[in-house]
């Protein structure tokens, strides 16, 4: 580990010595400003902070790698766009900000897909998150991302502050930063726990954070919140990616899928145990999803399976959870793991995030039943991810794994 972290560090070196501004990565010449690495801190409930107009606000915006844009709840809110009234002081609203400009729907670069007489934006019957823009009659740009949010798409200074020890004043700014300022935001409350203005897409949409960055990779090494620290997600250069770790190659889904990084799942193994081995099924992987998420079949198969390895036993479920109780004090460590089969990488969930201790004769397991309307039916979320560096190269279509002690390395190598 040593070796990738000396570079990264002198990367990092080089880059507090300047200031790292990128024109709108949409509009521009893709040749010029190429971004440096950069360590983007987030909370142990997923969110990162973005610093967004002039004079400048900060929001916290979780992590999302399914929804296409960046959106965050706006004002105005009024009789047919409901707002979580209670806290004004979160919201963004332009006419404060000198640097903000609302999207007209004839600007063909960013509207390509706007017929000019389509009026009524909230009937797209979407059961996607796909992003759709419409126009309305005076000349609005007006972004749907189904089921979750509503408003008009609008531009304004993003700024990322990279807060990685003495890294305070790294900063990376982009001009006509484009997202989304809802006014009608569906996402609940309980979806996104306390304290979230919305969500930073680190999707592959050319409107994606990564998109407008002008990266092509980022990643992350997460380790379990209990550990008290933060999480990074280590974006452009700084990102890890190659060397030694696994390379699995990312699945082309359809257009509709909203999550952006499938890979086949060949099978999954609880301890030697074998599940579901003949028949090949696909996984999303998503940072944005917490708890991972099986097919009904298959996370009854891994249940009566836990229960004939740990046994005898009696399971319940609390918020969906999937649970059991244990003699007292049977270690988490000591209990079964299990094991998803990657295209030539077997992937062993680590038991920090797998299992979490409901009381001192019993435990639950990170794994939720996916329901009839999930489209995407199994997703290994950020739980699953614990003590694995996962890199991305959305350019190559590729995803990189290594198990890791994340927390560990993360300090040895600063
Ligand atoms: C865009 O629309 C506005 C308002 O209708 C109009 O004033 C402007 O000329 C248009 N710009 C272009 C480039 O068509
Ligand atoms: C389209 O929007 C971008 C970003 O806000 C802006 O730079 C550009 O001038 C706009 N183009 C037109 C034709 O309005
Ligand atoms: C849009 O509406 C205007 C006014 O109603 C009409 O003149 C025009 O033909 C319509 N355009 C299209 C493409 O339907
Ligand atoms: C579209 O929206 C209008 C007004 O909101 C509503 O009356 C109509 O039933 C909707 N159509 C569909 C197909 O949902
Ligand atoms: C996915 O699509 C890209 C470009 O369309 C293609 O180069 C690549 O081979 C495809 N990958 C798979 C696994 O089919
Ligand atoms: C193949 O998978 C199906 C469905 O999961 C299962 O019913 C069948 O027993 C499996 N066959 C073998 C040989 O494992
Ligand atoms: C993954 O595990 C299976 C056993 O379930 C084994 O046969 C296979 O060789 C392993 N693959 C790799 C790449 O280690």
């Amino acid at each position: 580990m040593v070796s990738s972290i000396i570079p990264l560090l002198l990367l990092l070196l080089l880059f507090q010595l300047t200031l790292a501004t990128h024109n709108s990565g949409l509009e521009d010449d893709l040749s010029n400003d190429q971004p440096s690495g950069f360590f983007l801190p987030f909370e142990s409930n997923l969110y990162v902070e973005i610093t967004i107009g002039t004079p400048t606000r900060t929001f916290n915006l979780k992590l999302d790698s399914s929804t296409q844009l960046t959106f965050l709840e706006c004002d105005p809110c009024d009789d047919e766009h409901q707002c979580d009234l209670s806290d004004t002081t979160r919201r963004y609203d332009g006419k404060f900000s000198t640097t903000f400009s609302p999207i007209s729907c004839n600007n063909s670069s960013l509207c390509p897909h706007l017929s000019p007489n389509v009026t009524n934006h909230y009937n797209a019957t979407k059961t996607t998150a796909s992003l759709s823009l419409l126009c309305t009659p005076s000349n609005f740009c007006r972004y749907d991302v189904a089921s979750f949010s509503a408003g008009n798409l609008v531009s304004d200074t993003l700024q990322l502050t990279s807060s990685i020890t003495d890294q305070e004043n790294s900063l990376s700014i982009v001009h006509g930063f484009v997202f989304g300022c809802g006014t009608s935001n569906r996402v609940k409350p309980e979806d996104d726990g306390g304290g979230v203005d919305g969500r930073v897409s680190l999707t592959t949409h050319h409107f994606s954070l990564l998109s407008q960055l002008r990266i092509t990779r980022y990643s992350h090494c997460l380790w379990p919140s209990s550990a008290g620290s933060r999480n990074y997600i280590r974006l452009g250069s700084a990102a890890e990616y190659g060397g030694d770790m696994m390379p699995v190659p990312m699945l082309n889904m359809t257009e509709t899928n909203s999550y952006s990084y499938h890979i086949a799942l060949f099978g999954i193994s609880l301890e030697e145990h074998r599940m579901r081995s003949n028949e090949s099924s696909t996984m999303a992987i998503d940072i944005g999803t917490y708890y991972t998420r099986l097919e009904i079949s298959l996370y009854e198969e891994v249940k009566e399976e836990i229960m004939t390895q740990i046994g005898p036993t009696v399971a319940y479920e609390v918020n969906e959870l999937m649970c059991f109780t244990t003699e007292v004090g049977l270690e988490i460590e000591s209990l079964p793991k299990l094991t998803l089969h990657f295209q030539g990488f077997n992937f062993t969930i680590s038991n920090k995030g797998f299992y979490l201790r409901d009381s001192p004769s019993s435990f639950c397991t990170a794994l939720v039943r996916s329901t009839m309307e999930d489209e995407e039916k199994n997703v290994l979320g950020a739980s699953g991810l614990f003590d694995f560096a996962v890199g991305y190269d959305t350019s190559e279509r590729m995803l990189a794994f290594q198990q890791r002690d994340c927390l560990a390395d993360f300090v040895d190598g600063i």
